[in-house]
């Protein structure tokens, strides 16, 4: 069996069978996740769990969530294998489905699918391909994410811009205080853009 690895920082982990493998969009979240120890972060689509223990390291409490089985199963024997298994609380289901209603985090993040590609497509994949215009997780994402935020909380999220980022950009302006664009990596046919966004507006979500 070939065994693939991925590391950042001290952290590595093993990447299962039919689960993301981290690329430049994970080690970008990483990169810039500036997250403080006893922040209560939130991570939606955690595949093997590199971003999700990187953050544990650095002292958040984290709840990981992915809606595949073998992702849930990998980043379970990653947080193992990293000594966290006791500070990420590992949930399957698909967004927010997992998490209470009461429940509130300091951090939110997600790199989701986000290229576009539809399941008739022979190279679809659900870790990475987002519906026709690779925006079905993006906006049911950012439509529920500020029910789940404190009140001075922030969300980052990675995307495309073969995905449309300034939807994404009016999405965040619309929901939060504060939002920006806090890193990009380009490259020749796309770039990658990492969002963040602080202090919800706490409005309804109805209009997207
Ligand atoms: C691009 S991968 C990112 C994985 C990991 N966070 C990383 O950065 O390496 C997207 C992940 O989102 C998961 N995913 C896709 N749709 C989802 C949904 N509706 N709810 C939760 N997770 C989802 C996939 O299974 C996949 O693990």
């Amino acid at each position: 069996m070939n065994i693939v690895e991925a590391s950042f920082s001290d952290v590595r982990v093993v990447v299962h069978d039919g689960v993301y493998e981290p690329a430049d969009d994970t080690f970008l979240l990483c990169q810039y996740l500036d997250i403080s120890p006893g922040e209560k972060m939130l991570e939606i689509g955690c595949g093997c769990g590199l971003v999700s223990i990187v953050a544990a390291r650095n002292g958040a409490t984290v709840v990981a969530t992915d809606k595949s089985l073998a992702a849930v199963q990998n980043i379970r024997e990653n947080a193992r294998k990293n000594n966290l298994h006791d500070k990420i609380d590992i949930r399957q289901g698909s967004l927010f489905e997992p998490i209470q209603r009461d429940e509130r985090f300091s951090v939110i993040v997600c790199n989701p699918p986000y290229l576009p590609g539809t399941r008739e497509d022979p190279a679809y994949d659900s870790a990475w391909s987002g519906g026709p215009d690779g925006r079905e997780v993006i906006d049911a994402f950012l439509s529920q994410c500020t029910n789940f935020l404190e009140k001075d909380g922030r969300v980052l999220i990675v995307q495309s811009s073969l995905s449309n980022p300034e939807k994404t950009y009016l999405m965040l302006e619309t929901l939060f205080h504060n939002s920006t664009i806090k890193a990009e990596k380009r490259f020749f046919y796309e770039r990658l853009l990492l969002f963040e966004a602080h202090q919800p507006r706490q409005l309804t979500t109805e209009r997207f």
